[in-house]
């Protein structure tokens, strides 16, 4: 955006831009001329904030996990996570609480350490999201976060992963949950 020359003070407004969490840096460079900037406001819009997620941890008491709860490769947060036995039965499943329907940012963590993908079907209450290619990550210690966008129902809801082939699915590490703040 340029800033055309002004006789005052004039005030130009950039909206729609999408921030992650953690720092932003805002840059103003002043090219041919003379630019003083005066004051800088960040205003919210809206959307999912990410500093409000909720973390379901895989090992938790709310999610369900077809094999077993390891600790064996390093970087998971908690107290370890899901292992699923290689077959297409195994699954893994989160118990997600909603205050209002509407839309969430789902950040599944896994780490693939196999050299092919291990897709997964996303079943949210039911209803298939989109199959999560959950490619290598090159490691089991290399974690990884799957960003999915859904909608959830007020109260409980079911968040799946059903493996599409007989490898299963990677090894599981937490579900982040946050929900549009409007
Ligand atoms: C290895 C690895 C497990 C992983 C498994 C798999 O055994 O240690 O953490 O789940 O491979 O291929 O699924
Ligand atoms: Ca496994």
């Amino acid at each position: 955006m340029r800033c055309p020359s002004s006789s005052g003070w004039a005030k130009r407004e950039l909206t729609g831009i999408a921030l992650s969490a953690g720092t932003a840096t805002v840059t103003v460079t002043g090219g041919s001329g003379n630019l003083v900037a005066d004051q800088f406001s960040l205003v919210g819009q809206g959307g999912a904030d990410p500093g409000s997620a909720t973390r379901y941890e895989a090992e938790g008491s709310g999610a369900t996990c077809t094999g077993a709860i390891d600790g064996n490769h390093s970087g998971y947060s908690g107290t370890g996570f899901c292992n699923g036995d290689n077959t297409d039965s195994a699954y893994a499943e989160f118990t997600v609480q909603a205050t209002a329907a509407g839309t969430a940012t789902l950040n599944l963590r896994y780490a693939n350490g196999g050299t092919t993908g291990r897709p997964g079907d996303l079943i949210v209450n039911g209803t298939r999201v989109e199959t999560t290619p959950f490619g290598s990550t090159g490691a089991w210690n290399t974690w990884t976060t799957r960003t999915v966008t859904v909608q959830l129902r007020a109260g409980a809801n079911t968040v799946r992963w059903d493996p599409t082939t007989a490898n299963g699915l990677p090894n599981i590490d937490y579900l982040d949950v946050a929900q549009a703040s409007g």
